[in-house]
């Protein structure tokens, strides 16, 4: 299992990190037979496996159940589990949380931006902490690429540096321009990790249910489908219905 140190030791030794998420015991055994990198229990899991409209609609007790499965599907892969909507609201609470996802035996927690004082807190109390900066669903009016105007560019770049300079070892760099995810990626100590951040981040990050195609609707512009398994589920399913109608 790859730890947070090992992790960011990949920037300078060149070679990419790979996550993926996902949500239960079946797939996360899948992902850590793949040999991925890490996986992340995203809040994406709101949208993908419970079908919410939004992100905000995930709170901790449900997190908990599907950081739980999956630290039991991939025991040797290293396991992000990301704090839902106001679970860090203030350093304490953040904690508390935090230290919940741990003892089920996650690796690490991901944080959307920069919650006063939490990042602190949860470095003073040695938790490895992954920041999520550009577009931030939990909080986002829509879901654009952030950081096209230089304002909001400079923006996300002193967030970057900051979190960076709080000892986060890794950072989601999410719908930003990939000249910025380039350019941070050369600034900050932390591995960069991208999901619509440009080629040259260290590592990427899917959705599981976008890569592997596990629904109909349409994927980011930034996502690959790299097998439809939403059609090879229906295709499969239509037999057995065929099978058991079959005359015998
Ligand atoms: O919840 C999630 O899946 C995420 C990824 C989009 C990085 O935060």
């Amino acid at each position: 299992m790859l730890t947070p140190e090992e992790i960011k030791a990949r920037k300078s030794s060149g070679e990419k990190i790979s996550m993926i998420t996902a949500y239960d015991f079946a797939f996360a055994q899948m992902a850590e037979a793949a040999g991925i990198d890490q996986i992340l229990v995203g809040d994406s899991l709101a949208n993908t496996m419970l079908g919410y409209k939004s992100t905000r609609e995930i709170g901790m007790e449900e997190m908990l159940i599907f950081v739980a499965a999956v630290c039991r599907g991939a025991p040797n892969t290293h396991v992000v589990a990301d704090m839902p909507y106001r679970s860090d609201k203030d350093p304490q609470t953040a904690y508390d949380n935090a230290k919940r996802f741990m003892d089920l035996g996650a690796s690490s927690v991901k944080l959307e931006g920069t919650p006063e004082g939490v990042i602190e807190f949860l470095r003073s109390k040695d938790i490895p902490v992954c920041a999520h900066l550009g577009l931030l669903p939990q909080t986002a009016e829509n879901f654009k690429q952030k950081g096209k105007t230089e304002e909001e560019a400079a923006a996300i770049e002193a967030a970057a540096k900051f979190v960076d300079s709080l000892g986060c070892f890794e950072m989601v760099l999410e719908h930003i321009p990939e000249e910025l995810g380039t350019k941070i990626t050369r600034e900050v100590s932390a591995a960069t990790i991208g999901i619509g951040g440009g080629k040259f981040t260290n590592g990427q990050v899917l959705v599981m249910h976008d890569a592997l195609g596990m629904h109909p609707r349409k994927i980011p512009p930034f996502a690959t489908k790299f097998v439809d398994m939403y059609s090879l589920g229906v295709k499969g399913i239509s037999d057995y219905i065929a099978s058991v109608k079959r005359p015998v």
